[in-house]
């Protein structure tokens, strides 16, 4: 195991006391809010996340042996391990992980290394899920912070999304209404998909998902769970929909808000839950930051809000976005609005290209930043002792059905 030269192995992110004079996030154009330390998440917050305290004794943050350690203990489990790490993730854990990538990449992955019998997910929990989904029954996914959950993903209960359906139902819109839904959703919610014959998504295949439900699957509308702005942002600007189209189930109203004329005349009604990170940028920051920087080019993910995407010059997933910036002259610049860890990495990687956070206010994802070196170390220890710290087992009926959305999202064309 080698530490990723590009990447370095620099903690800047995971240590408090030295983010407000990181030089990485001065060239980004960020300014230090004091926001970023209740972003960066302190102990467990039952309240917001998945709030469970890990067992047993994690190591010492400040720990210099932790890089180390971690490349030991990966070292002696050689090939039983797989470990997969998002792009969202830390600097330091992400140079641990075999396989980087979005979260539609991260599920190809997880489905394709059946000789590992561990998978350790460097992510979120709903992509620990659909790995133990994915993967088969000798293999173990290990999430290293249990903590680390995603606000969206919670926008969406099983509780809420079968009353939605009912008042589908009422309305006499479910027989023709698809279930798409974000790879971002708990397992229940992929079950529900599954058990109504739709399918899931990624940000990088949201529209071959639309595409298949109204077309193949033969749907009048389509019910996308659980994020509106990718929803609306795909249908508008990918399938050629207006705003007319779209409406938002709000699950805190009854019926959602909207009476059963609106549902039957919708063709996308979209579920009222967006991305805490990148609903964070505004029309404002597009604006203030093409004053800033001369020829800058913005390009967004499609988890931002409408107005953010209409203004910006390029709209994709993670992958998508780390393509363009790597395909670009030297020379270029951009504005990126995405998690700030990936930003801050293209920055680093291209020296002869101006790369800009779209937001002047810090933006990490807090549960994304949950996973940090003292939990790695701690699964990979466990391992090497073997033991399994925070397996990630999701029920064998929710799995099944759960599957069923996946596997159709992995054989959309
Ligand atoms: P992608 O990995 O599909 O780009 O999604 C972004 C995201 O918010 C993951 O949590
Ligand atoms: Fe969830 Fe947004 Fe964080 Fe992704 S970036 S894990 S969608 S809160």
């Amino acid at each position: 195991m080698t530490i990723n030269p590009v990447l370095g192995n620099d903690s800047v992110l995971g240590n408090d006391s030295v983010l407000g004079s990181d030089p990485g996030l001065d060239q980004l154009g960020v300014a230090p809010s004091p926001l970023a330390l209740l972003l960066l998440g302190r102990g467990s917050d039952p309240a917001s996340e998945r709030g469970v305290d890990c067992p047993g004794d994690l190591p010492a943050a400040a720990d210099p042996s932790l890089a180390t350690r971690a490349a030991a203990a990966k070292a002696a489990l050689g090939d039983r391990v797989f470990i997969l790490g998002h792009h969202y993730q830390r600097d330091d854990v992400i140079a641990f992980a075999d396989v980087t990538g979005d979260s539609f990449k991260l599920a190809q992955q997880a489905a394709a290394r059946p000789q590992a019998d561990t998978i350790i997910f460097c992510g979120v929990h709903f992509m620990a899920e659909s790995a133990d989904i994915l993967t088969g029954p000798h293999q173990r996914v290990v999430l290293p912070d249990l903590a680390a959950g995603c606000s969206m993903a919670d926008m969406a209960t099983a509780e809420q999304v079968e009353q939605a359906w009912d008042d589908l139902l009422d309305a006499g819109v479910a027989t023709d209404t698809v279930p798409v839904s974000y790879m971002n959703s708990s397992a229940a919610i992929k079950a529900f998909t599954g058990r109504h014959d739709g399918t899931i998504c990624t940000s990088s295949n949201a529209r071959r998902a639309l595409d298949w439900a109204f077309g193949e699957r033969g749907g009048a509308r389509v019910l996308f769970l659980p994020d509106q702005h990718l929803g609306r942002n795909t249908a508008i600007d990918e399938l050629g929909m207006t705003d007319a189209d779209c409406v938002v189930y709000d699950p805190r109203r009854p019926g959602g808000g909207l009476t059963h004329r609106q549902l039957r005349e919708a063709k996308m009604i979209l579920w009222r839950g967006h991305c805490s990170v990148h609903g964070r940028f505004t029309r404002a920051s597009v604006d203030e930051v093409r004053a800033r920087v001369p020829d800058v080019t913005v390009l967004v993910h499609p988890e931002c809000q409408r107005e953010v995407v209409t203004a910006a010059d390029l709209v994709g997933s993670t992958e998508y976005i780390i393509s363009v910036v790597d395909a670009a002259p030297a020379g270029s610049a951009f504005a990126v609005g995405t998690e700030l860890n990936l930003v801050r990495r293209l920055a680093l990687r291209h020296p002869d290209k101006t790369i800009v956070f779209l937001d002047r206010t810090v933006c990490f994802c807090s549960t994304m930043n949950r996973i940090d070196m003292p939990h790695l170390v701690w699964a990979l220890e466990a391992l090497v002792r073997g033991e399994t710290v925070n397996q990630i087992a999701v029920d064998p009926d929710v799995a099944t059905y759960a599957r069923k959305a996946l596997d159709q999202m992995l054989a959309l064309p």
